[in-house]
């Protein structure tokens, strides 16, 4: 059956890790997941695979941390590294090695590659106009400075604002501030930097990402549109913390051999590193030797290695034109680099609605969830809710569902079922009986649904090779309800027969997603399913191989049914409490409205008839509102601004069609409107200059 090259050597990875702090589900859908599945996959399959990690520790972020804290980066990544490591493994990722980017081994990879795209001509120096800080007297590169965004007057960190997005060029940011003293005594001078030419492979990439399936087709054409637009891109900064400028072993190769290439300026140098996301990408490679110990690892590596991806949107641009670019180049009579063979690119998993975030602490950290539940659980969640081609969004409600209904429903109870009747009727032995047709049959579709599953796997999509393990399970379970066998005793030998082989396929499909689950039913079944070697024929050894008689192992209860209505609540409060933040950050987006849907609004004159603190809530009223036609009920947030005395009898503007929601309990069914200052600390009601009746309309 096998049509594919198992002698093949496969190199999997995931974008390497920021590292500050723990790493939260979005983290784990985003990248390192899909990585792991197909790498366990690969495992169960018996190829010979390498799945290569680690954190990526150059760059500003920790560079800041360590200044603040009085301390060098080299010391401080350490732990900050381990802190990642042991969060993914914690959800039993099985990384083969998990290192990071400031490792020797790197730092040898990143040199040599360096070397050869300078001497190949693809690096020229240029002179860039940077901000300069007057009283630390440094450049300021990237996340060095922040400021006003000067699209959307939201928050520009370095070369990119955090609300809208968009690049932007640091001497557009709107009164700028050194993030190492504060001061705003900032001035763009002239400094000269190394640019890696984007424009010389671009057919060969073309070509690459044209020939085959290389990246999920929703991505395909902005990727096309990136390279067209790609420009030359500068991969070195005015800062301390990253590898070193190789400058000698340069010159020493052009004198060597008499190159048509500029030396470099020691001088310039000297003060430069090489730019986080120059050093980046080049550890999976850099990781893979030290994996190697050095020896060997070109096979990971070279034109007939398969080399296969994981990263999320924001990473595309970087995987599927600039890498590529790197890999092209640095190739030499040594070493021809396999370009990429798939690169998985997800969407985002959202936090209801609004981005998972460190730095606001918003969303399920992995330290937290794993404290919770069980991997396996987070595991199949995830792998479910999997943003292959569009966000999706993360509920504790829809976890629970997903885990009670299908986890515990489907799965757990077609194999504790099966478990507990062979017990009952054959003393935990794998009978033999009289195979009918629909036993045939029932064994031929569990074949046809693995066979499904591997090409799932084969084709990248995880999640649908999840859901043919499910089948199975589903198979199993409406098979044993059609045949009755607890009725016909005469079939319950062969029913319980194919019900155990179903198992097991279900044990080895359900792997990579739940290893601890496979390996429960490996000890229920007491039967190997996953050995070293792999299993190279899927189907056979999985649905067969138990000899009549065999004793199973001992049946225990898979999964545990879930309750998150605490979880649920606690999101939604805090929810609630974000709700402001949105609104304010949004406050200037771009996006119009018709004038159908602002006539869509109600809005109308009131009078405020009844104010009362709201039990629950400390910044909130319980106010009833007369609209005319009726009174209306609102939680406003207005007790930090008025008392309870202005508010009765004034006039107000309020938007009175509101769809009705619970704040902590209360109902609010409409708004009245106000100014708000963009702290949050002014707040002034609107006001109606000549008095109106309530209920009159706004327009
Ligand atoms: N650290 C980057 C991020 O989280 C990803 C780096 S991927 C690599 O966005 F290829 F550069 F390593
Ligand atoms: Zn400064």
């Amino acid at each position: 059956m096998s049509d594919i090259e198992d002698n093949r050597k496969v190199t999997v990875t995931s974008a390497l890790p920021y590292v500050h702090g723990v790493p939260h589900l979005g983290n784990f859908a985003g990248s390192v997941l899909p990585a792991e599945l197909y790498h366990r996959y690969l495992d169960l399959r018996g190829v010979d695979n390498e799945f290569v990690c680690g954190g990526d520790v150059h760059g500003t972020p920790l560079e800041l941390e360590a200044l603040e804290r009085d301390e060098n980066p080299e010391d401080i990544k350490d732990e900050q590294v381990k802190k990642v490591k042991e969060a993914y493994e914690s959800l039993d990722v099985d990384f083969s090695i998990f290192s990071d980017t400031h490792s020797e081994y790197n730092r040898r990879q990143t040199h040599e590659m360096f070397e050869e795209l300078y001497c190949s001509g693809l690096i020229d120096e240029k002179t860039q106009n940077m901000a300069f800080c007057l009283e630390d007297e440094r450049f300021l590169p990237d996340r060095y400075i922040e400021g006003e965004c000067p699209n959307c007057e939201g928050l520009a960190r370095g070369d990119q604002c955090d609300d809208c997005g968009k690049l932007v060029e640091p001497e557009e940011i709107i009164d700028p501030e050194c993030q190492i003293c504060g001061s705003r005594e900032i001035e763009f001078r002239d400094t000269k930097h190394l640019f890696l030419d984007l424009g010389e492979y671009k057919d060969e990439i073309r070509e690459w990402l044209k020939n085959g399936d290389r990246v999920p087709e929703n991505m395909e054409n902005q990727i096309l549109h990136d390279l067209e637009e790609a420009e030359d891109r500068s991969i070195t900064r005015d800062q301390n913390w990253g590898f070193e400028v190789p400058v000698d072993r340069v010159n020493e190769r052009i004198e060597e051999e008499n190159l048509d290439v500029e030396s470099l300026d020691p001088d310039t140098y000297e003060e430069k590193v090489l730019y986080v996301w120059f050093d980046a990408p080049i550890g999976y490679i850099g990781f893979t030797r030290e994996l190697f110990e050095d020896e060997g690892w070109q096979e990971y590596w070279n034109k007939d290695a398969e080399t296969v991806y994981s990263i999320g949107k924001d990473n595309a641009i970087f995987h599927a034109v600039i890498w590529p670019t790197m890999l092209l180049g640095a190739s030499n009579q040594e070493i021809e680099y396999s370009m990429p063979d798939y690169e998985f690119i997800q969407q985002y998993l959202m936090w209801e609605e609004g981005a998972f975030s460190k730095s606001r602490d918003r969303g399920v950290f992995i330290d937290e969830a794993v404290n919770v539940y069980p991997a396996d659980y987070w595991r199949f969640y995830v792998t479910r809710m999997l943003p292959t081609d569009h966000d999706t969004n993360f509920s504790w409600k829809d976890f629970e569902a997903e885990i009670n209904n299908v986890l515990n429903d489907t799965v757990g109870n077609f194999v504790n079922r099966t478990l507990s009747l062979s017990e009952k009727w054959f003393d935990g032995e794998f009978p033999l009986g009289e195979p009918r047709e629909a036993d045939t049959e029932t064994i031929h579709e569990a074949e046809n649904l693995i066979e499904e599953y591997r090409d799932a796997f084969e084709e990248k999509r995880p999640q649908e090779a999840l859901e043919k393990a499910l089948e199975l399970a589903r198979l199993g379970d409406r098979y044993l309800s059609e045949e009755e066998p607890w009725n016909n005793e005469d079939r319950r030998a062969e029913t319980i027969n194919v019900s155990i082989r179903i198992i097991r396929g279900l044990g080895a499909t359900l792997y990579p997603f739940m290893p601890e689950t496979s390996k429960n039913i490996e000890e229920m079944l007491n039967a190997d399913i996953h050995t070293s070697e792999g299993v190279d024929e899927l189907t056979d050894p999985l649905l067969g191989g138990l000899e009549p008689g065999h004793e199973l192992g001992k049946r225990e209860i898979l999964f545990e049914k879930i309750d998150t209505s605490g979880k649920q609540e606690e999101q939604e409060n805090m929810q609630k409490d974000t709700e402001h933040e949105t609104q304010d950050e949004n406050r200037f987006n771009q996006e119009t409205v018709s004038y159908e849907q602002f006539q869509e609004m109600e809005i109308r004159t009131g009078e405020v008839e009844k104010v009362e603190e709201h039990p629950d809530a400390d910044r909130l009223y319980v106010v009833q509102v007369d609209v005319g036609e009726t009174s209306l009920q609102t939680c406003a947030g207005l007790k930090n601004h008025y008392t309870k005395q202005e508010l009765e009898g004034r006039e107000v503007v309020v938007l009175a069609n509101l769809e009705p929601s619970e704040l902590r309990g209360k109902t609010s069914e409409c708004m009245m409107l106000a100014a708000e200052s963009e702290d949050g600390e002014k707040v002034s009601l609107l006001d109606i200059e000549k008095a109106h009746e309530p209920g009159d309309e706004v327009l």
